[in-house]
């Protein structure tokens, strides 16, 4: 059996009510999310922007790894699509394919002016996915190139430090692509020291921090690229992290990378057809994690350093929960992968959030799997996170009763 990608499932509330919404401040708070680039259809890059621009979002960090003819045309669809919907757009260039900065600074010019390429503070903003072994100096020789951009590359490999930018005087940030524990952690949550050590760092030399918020990520491609690193513990505790911590944009890690499950958007066929991929991912929706997302965005975007304010847009109630398919024992004999590494950092836990209307009191969220009750947790008005343990076979499903027992919501 396949130990498959996280099952995630919204939370919908069948009660509404009218919204109070705070007055929105002009804060200059980004948020982004990361897009893999692939071949994909207008249609459905139309439909992505789209999407990402009701839910609140700023920009797509466009994730290239190739300047082929397929990658420049989704490439030049999603900016002209952009370019007359009002959304960001803006270059993570991959250096698992890039070795140098010099080898996309004649495809990048063009792009830098267009009306969608999303400025920060009137600066075009230029970000990586990896990019340690360039040197300060071919950075610098980059940016002469292109004119006056904001570099912040994402870094998975570096080390924290308070005096990072010693010697990397060309970058104008940092973005710590680190948003899950550590595989050597074991069933720990997600850290923020690395992003706190980072963001001191940055804004000790007036430079910028960028925060990362991840569901988990899971990959089951072969036996190179089969590991698990944790949901558990982590996006209920990055959100209140992020928050507090008040790094200067954030990105999503994923809006689409189905490969490495963590995808928070839409995920197409069209550009991993012929892979392993759709095969353990096809039939996981993860859009569920919309009914979180708005509300933290608004949250965010208002300035508040704490999940207390984040409440259900319309409704009563409404939120997220999320589990693996399969228990931490399945039988995996007839997966000629196995097990993906680390696997025994999962747990056979429910874990979720449930966002509820302020000052409303006496509703209750009961989990059952099967016909087992996992857990129940008062609610309180605002953000409540939660997580049961005892996992195991048959569907789960989320009731909120009120008072009078009276189920008045139900996701599964
Ligand atoms: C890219 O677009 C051009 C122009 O529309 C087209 O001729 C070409 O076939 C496309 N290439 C790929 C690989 O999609
Ligand atoms: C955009 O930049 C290019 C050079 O990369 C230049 O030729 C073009 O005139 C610029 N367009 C606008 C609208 O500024
Ligand atoms: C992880 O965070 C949750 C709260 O979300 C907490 O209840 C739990 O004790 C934490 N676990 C560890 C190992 O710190
Ligand atoms: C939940 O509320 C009920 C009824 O008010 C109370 O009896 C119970 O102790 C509460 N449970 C927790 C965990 O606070």
């Amino acid at each position: 059996m396949y130990l498959t990608s996280t099952l995630l499932l919204s939370v919908t509330a069948l009660v509404s009510s009218t919204p109070t919404f705070k007055t929105r401040q002009t804060l200059n708070k980004p948020i982004f999310a990361h897009y893999m680039i692939g071949s994909i259809t207008p249609e459905h890059t139309n439909q992505d922007i789209i999407d990402a621009q009701n839910l609140g979002l700023d920009a797509f960090a466009l994730n290239l790894d190739s300047l082929d003819d397929w990658a420049r045309n989704t490439t030049s669809h999603l900016f002209d699509q952009a370019d007359t919907s009002g959304f960001g757009l803006f270059f993570s260039f991959d250096h698992n394919h890039f070795a140098n900065p010099a080898d996309y600074t004649e495809f990048l010019k063009p792009y830098l002016n267009r009306t969608s390429y999303f400025q920060y503070n009137e600066q075009p903003l230029v970000s990586t996915f990896n990019g340690e072994d360039v040197s300060n100096a071919d950075w610098a020789t980059f940016k002469e190139a292109v004119g006056d951009i904001l570099l912040i590359p994402g870094f998975s490999r570096a080390t924290p430090k308070l005096d990072f930018f010693t010697g990397r005087e060309a970058l104008d940030g940092i973005f710590n692509w680190n948003s899950w524990p550590a595989p050597g952690a074991g069933k720990a949550n997600v850290s923020d020291s690395d992003d706190a050590t980072y963001l001191t760092a940055a804004h000790d030399q007036g430079k910028l921090f960028m925060m990362g918020i991840s569901p988990l990520q899971f990959k089951h491609m072969d036996s190179g690229n089969n590991w698990y690193l944790r949901g558990e513990g982590n996006l209920e505790n990055r959100l209140e992290q992020v928050l507090a911590l008040q790094p200067d944009m954030i990105e999503l890690q994923t809006w689409n990378d189905a490969g490495e499950g963590h995808y928070m958007g839409n995920w197409w066929e069209e550009p991993i057809q012929n892979t392993p991929i759709p095969d353990y991912v096809r039939g996981y929706d993860h859009t569920g994690y919309w009914k979180v997302l708005a509300p933290f965005i608004r949250a965010w975007k208002q300035g508040e350093t704490t999940t207390a304010g984040m409440v259900p847009i319309g409704k009563t109630v409404q939120g997220a929960f999320w589990h693996h398919a399969v228990t931490v024992d399945a039988d995996c004999e007839t997966d000629p992968l196995g097990k993906p590494r680390d696997y025994q950092n999962a747990e056979d836990v429910v874990s979720g959030i449930v966002l509820v209307e302020s000052g409303k009191k006496g509703l209750v969220a009961v989990v059952t799997n099967g016909r087992k009750e996992l857990g129940r947790i008062n609610l309180s008005g605002g953000y409540n996170p939660f997580r049961f343990e005892g996992l195991g076979v048959g569907r789960v499903k989320i009731d909120i009763i009120d008072e009078a027992e009276n189920v008045v919501v139900v996701g599964f």
